[in-house]
């Protein structure tokens, strides 16, 4: 649906208004990782968020969203995204994936940044841990993919070939062209495809987000119209960053250093954005 739809291309500015958003995006994140521990509910956790955005003088991208009820998407377990915050009690050695959306306002306008990660509550099943291992590299080989000069294909062709088999690949569930709307074209597969897809060109902004399960693919939607399952109640994972494309290259926009440390370990680097 978005796939055909027309990419947002972002000017300098728009990338460094986007960059506001993503780093309190980063910050939010960092404060809920600092935060998660058996015995919070996942409500606690949105609190926590939602202190971050607002004292930032920034807004969440995802309260309000077609009626979505929260500042975070807290997903627990066998669920994969769209984990609705309540009175849900963590325990021990759950797997749980934070997706958190904020946005700020520049002349008129809403920039938004989208980013998530997934953490293994203490103490750790290893099979978890290396499906949230496996997660958060795909992502990175996904971004590591955003490249002048590449296609859009090449970000899915990334991803699936460094989840090697590692876990089953979420169906159904894409990233996004992301900008003054959070959701835009283009959609961004996170698997291989016969169409190599539009040129990755300067100001084009992308989130990149794999989700992975432990079991199947195949997903259902709980009664709550928004909770993702795995319908053999395997875990999941889901990460998640904003990326933007400069003439010289990507900048992560919602990581503080902007990828860097994680780009160069793959052999890309970042180009800054002033
Ligand atoms: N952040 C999600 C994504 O990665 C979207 C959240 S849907 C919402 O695309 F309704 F919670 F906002
Ligand atoms: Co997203």
């Amino acid at each position: 649906m978005l796939g055909r739809d027309r990419i947002e291309y972002k000017t300098p500015a728009q990338v460094r208004a986007m960059r506001r958003a993503g780093l309190v995006v980063a910050d939010a994140l960092a404060a809920v990782r600092e935060a998660v521990r058996p015995g919070l509910t996942t409500a606690d956790l949105d609190a926590v968020a939602a202190r971050v955005i607002e004292s930032a003088g920034a807004r969440p991208s995802f309260l309000g969203y077609h009626g979505y009820p929260a500042v975070l998407c807290v997903s627990v377990n066998e669920e994969v995204v769209h984990g609705i915050p309540g009175g849900r009690v963590l325990a021990p050695g759950d797997v749980v994936s934070v997706d958190c959306g904020a946005f700020v306002e520049v002349d008129g306008a809403g920039w938004h940044g989208d980013a998530a990660f997934t953490a293994v509550l203490d103490p750790a099943d290893p099979a978890d841990a290396e499906l949230v291992l496996a997660t958060e590299q795909a992502m990175w080989a996904g971004l590591a993919a955003v490249a002048v000069g590449g296609r859009l294909g090449d970000v899915g062709a990334a991803v699936e070939d460094a989840v090697a088999g590692r876990a089953a690949i979420v169906e159904g569930y894409v990233g996004h062209g992301i900008g003054t709307a959070m959701h835009q074209a283009p959609e961004v597969l996170n698997h291989r495809t016969s169409a190599r897809g539009p040129r990755l060109k300067p100001g084009l902004c992308v989130a990149v987000e794999p989700m992975l399960a432990r079991g199947t693919a195949e997903t259902d939607v709980l009664d709550d119209e928004w909770t993702v399952v795995t319908t053999d109640g395997s875990r999941a994972a889901h990460w998640e960053h904003t990326v933007a494309l400069g003439p010289a290259g990507p900048w992560v926009l919602t990581a503080p250093d902007g990828g860097r440390a994680r780009l160069a370990e793959l052999g890309v680097e970042v180009a800054p954005l002033d």
